[in-house]
């Protein structure tokens, strides 16, 4: 198989059924017993299938939640950070036996896959939010939808029937054996992803860019799943993302590509499972920065770093590259962080998250030293023309 780096678990797997074998199972799903499956499980379906998510077939039993949850390990000991289960009601998981097969069933009832039932476990969720979110309270988002979904797990391997006909992004949507191609075909040695639920502004810029200087090229990752309402549309970010690239970055050493996954903003753990995610993309190389991944004030700014030390270079595979916060320097009168600028805080430019969604949504351009004008143009536009629909 082409690609730089070996997925994570040493196989690149591929759960998505085609030829007469689809034919087949789709008439087999037809008679089966149905489970419906909320968005943000439908798109881990989707990427357990296009092996996004190797080594992992299913969703997760028991022996590989609990250690998952417990020490960041499936049942075997290879690294993985997230729970990745499929929640159903309690009607629901009784009305199902172990052994038997159902039909995963979409919210517009097209049925995208096939689960064959290992077991049925109802979890701790308090111990779930403790341990991957570090708070048990439900204003974390993450927590929220935890304790929002259904209680029972419905564990076992997947096959994914239909590709969702719908998509958005069609030109960016690429399986991790495409990425893999893509990589390869550009002469690629090492890549480095970054995943974002952001636009790229100059700090993100100043350390894909930092990145840039050491590896061949950069794989532009936005995440397009769900986010959290007052996050900015994946539909406008994506613009301004290709109004950065087109300006900004030499084409032949970058490559957007989406990530079509829900945000958990688990914060360290989430900055794990996003390594080991795009990993099996095929990137060699993967940047975390600040608070990467997180939410409100749950983790310490370089909680997200310092989770990697649980793991050798080996298990992880994939090489992170940690960046501190990054910002823009009046006396410099350049990009900086901390390790490169002597100054104070008084001289650097930084702005909230909550800050710029409120100087956007008012229509107020952004410092030129913070994001660029046509991306600043880019997020008005786009968020104008949402407010008024
Ligand atoms: S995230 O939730 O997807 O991590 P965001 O899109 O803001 O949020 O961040 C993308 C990546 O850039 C993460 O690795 C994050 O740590 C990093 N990052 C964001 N802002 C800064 C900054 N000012 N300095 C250094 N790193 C940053």
């Amino acid at each position: 198989m082409s690609g730089l780096i070996a997925p994570h678990g040493g196989t690149l797997i591929d759960r998505v059924l085609t030829g007469e074998e689809l034919q087949k199972q789709r008439e087999r799903a037809a008679g089966l017993k149905q489970v419906a499956l909320d968005a943000f499980a439908l798109s881990d379906l989707e990427l357990i299938a296009v092996g996004a998510f190797s080594p992992l077939t299913g969703f997760m039993g028991s022996a590989d939640y609990n250690n998952v949850v417990d020490n960041m390990r499936l049942a075997d000991g290879t690294v993985w950070s997230l729970p990745i289960t499929l929640p159903v009601t309690e009607e629901a998981a009784a009305a199902i036996e172990v052994g038997e097969s159902v039909a995963l069933v979409g919210e517009d009832g097209v049925i995208y896959g096939l689960l064959d039932v290992t077991e049925k476990f109802t979890p701790d969720k308090v111990r779930e939010a403790e341990n991957v979110y570090r708070t048990a309270e439900d204003a974390h988002p993450g927590v929220a939808k935890l304790y929002a979904r259904p209680n029972v797990y419905l564990a076992g391997p997947i096959w994914l029937l239909e590709r969702d006909p719908n998509k958005d992004f069609p030109d960016f949507r690429f399986d991790p054996k495409e990425t893999r191609q893509l990589f390869a075909d550009r002469g690629w040695k090492t890549v480095v992803g970054f995943q974002t639920r952001n636009p790229v502004h100059r700090a993100h810029e100043y350390i894909q860019k930092s990145a840039l200087e050491i590896v061949d090229g950069l794989f532009l990752n936005p995440l397009v799943g769900e986010t959290k309402s007052d996050d900015i549309p994946a539909d406008v970010r994506m613009e301004s993302y290709q109004v950065l690239l087109s300006n900004y970055y030499p084409a032949e050493r970058v490559q957007l590509g989406v990530f079509p996954a829900a945000m958990r903003y688990a914060g360290p753990r989430e900055a794990v499972f996003h390594a080991m995610v795009r990993k099996n993309f095929g990137c060699t190389h993967f940047i975390v920065g600040r608070d990467h991944a997180g939410v409100g004030s749950y983790y310490g700014t370089y909680d997200a770093q310092l989770i990697f030390s649980n793991f050798t270079a080996e298990e992880l595979g994939i090489q992170p590259l940690f960046f501190e916060h990054s910002f823009y320097c009046t006396k410099c009168q350049s990009m900086a962080s901390t390790k490169t600028c002597p100054h104070g805080k008084e001289d650097h430019l930084t702005l909230s998250g909550t800050k710029v969604r409120e100087k956007l949504r008012n229509g107020e351009a952004l410092p030129v030293e913070f994001t660029r004008p046509e991306v600043a143009a880019v997020l008005i536009q786009g968020l104008r023309e949402k407010a008024s629909v």
